[in-house]
């Protein structure tokens, strides 16, 4: 194959750090006029325009922007693909939303010519949004993964996801049973775990819509492959934690359970932890598990404030989700300006350097994943935004009283949303052009 060289010009920003542990100055790293050169689907190098220029060759393929900045694609650490066709359902808190809204729609999914089109629809989505990548709950039906997966490879993109499973709490129509559970994440993961820049998640939904045998069997499958995934909600709703403790009185609270049935570790992934203790915190960090964040959703169900403060006092692996259907957006510009509304309420500061580590780099170690994803070191996948100062009016006129890349980047997070992202490319090619 012949090499494949191109260079893109712009202002560039990155994370290097978290903030919580090497200040906000050493966090980041930022090239008013930077350069990014790409090179078979890789970055091969970053820098200052000014010295990058003269090393390449005169004919090099070069894309000047103009008020415009360059970061690493955004990681959605928590989404649900069958809950598209849901966002913005009204009244309810979760135990109530999920059987009037979510088990419904979800249910539709049975039908595969509904999954491909609404996995075409969500993968455009997030592109839009410039989410390179996700983790994602499908539904219980196998289907729903084989359609998410057939549509990102084609696309070359670098992606999680996961059958529900599901064998209890739930109507008839929308449940598994701990066998088909094991036997259909089995044969999804032996079909698509480790293809191209795909990886398998097990994905119980919650400790109330499994059994014991059902929680037991998703264990082994962690034990029977490498480098799986596990994703699944954790503490997010007042009534959902007396629920699990009333279904499991022989386990220590919430995270004791999952504990017990060996779901911890480096690759697994809790939704929300809105109501963890100290001592579940430091539990999961000790397991290296990770919390993904999701303010968009924690308010509009009404579910409360995530402590970040409390995770960062453990070094608790943090990312930032979404969670459509229960979050509002697609958007994690949107969803870090909620962020930042949630560390208002509670008397915390939520700086835009923290910010965007949480939607790249952190997000990418909460996957294990910041060796490929997650920042713009040569070396790692060619998945990387281009966002437009002049998006909007608004944003045009705003940017222009910006006097650093601090505040700019500030501004694009509490204005920005989809208009913002002009092209999304992942793996060198652009899949998103506004
Ligand atoms: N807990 C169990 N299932 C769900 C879900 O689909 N969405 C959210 N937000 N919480 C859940
Ligand atoms: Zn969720």
């Amino acid at each position: 194959m012949p090499l494949t060289r191109k260079a893109y010009r712009a202002a560039i920003l990155h994370s290097l750090a978290d903030p919580a542990e090497v200040g906000v100055d050493a966090s980041y790293e930022y090239f008013e006029d930077g350069l990014l050169v790409i090179e078979n689907g890789r970055i091969s190098a970053l820098g200052h325009a000014g010295d990058l220029l003269p090393s390449l060759p005169a004919d090099i393929d070069i894309t000047h922007y103009q008020d415009a900045l360059i970061t690493p694609g955004l990681i959605d650490t928590h989404i649900h693909l069958p809950q598209t066709g849901m966002v913005g359902a009204y009244g309810e808190q979760l135990l109530d939303w999920l059987n009037t809204y979510t088990f419904p729609c979800e249910s539709q999914f049975a039908d595969k010519a509904h999954a491909e089109e609404v996995a075409d629809i969500f993968i455009k989505e997030l592109l839009r949004n410039g989410t390179t990548t996700a983790l994602v709950f499908g539904s219980v039906h196998p289907q729903s993964v084989n359609a998410f997966f057939e549509a990102a490879e084609k696309l070359d993109l670098r992606m999680i996801a996961g059958k529900v499973m599901m064998d209890r709490n739930a109507p008839d129509y929308l449940t598994d049973t701990a066998e088909s559970g094991y036997q259909q994440s089995k044969a999804l993961i032996e079909r698509w775990h480790g293809k191209g820049r795909l990886h398998y998640a097990v994905t119980p939904r919650f400790a109330p819509t499994s059994t014991p045998e059902q929680l037991a069997r998703a264990g082994q499958l962690l034990g029977e492959y490498p480098d799986l995934y596990m994703q699944t909600h954790i503490s997010e709703n007042k009534q959902e934690v007396e629920w699990v403790k009333a279904l499991f009185p022989e386990r220590n609270g919430y995270l004791d359970v999952y504990d017990h049935y060996k779901l911890l570790g480096e690759r697994s992934v809790f939704a929300h932890g809105v109501h963890l203790c100290d001592d579940e915190c430091a539990r999961l960090a000790e397991t290296g598990s990770a919390v993904a964040f999701c303010p968009t959703s924690n308010l509009f169900l009404g579910s409360g404030l995530f402590n970040l403060p409390m995770a960062e006092k453990h070094k608790l692996n943090v990312g930032l989700g979404t969670d459509v259907g229960g979050g509002t957006s697609f958007s994690l510009l949107q969803t870090l300006n909620e962020a930042y509304k949630v560390m208002q309420l509670q008397g915390a500061r939520l700086s835009p350097f923290k910010s965007l580590y949480l939607a790249t780099l952190g997000g990418a170690r909460a996957l294990r994943l910041e060796d490929k994803i997650g920042t713009l070191q040569p070396g790692t996948d060619a998945d990387f935004i281009v966002l437009d100062y002049n998006a909007t009016p608004l944003l045009s006129y705003r940017l222009k009283q910006a006097n650093n890349i601090a505040e700019t980047l500030f501004v694009l997070m509490t204005l920005g949303d989809d208009r913002t992202v002009l092209q999304t490319y992942a793996a060198g090619n652009r899949v998103h052009q506004r």
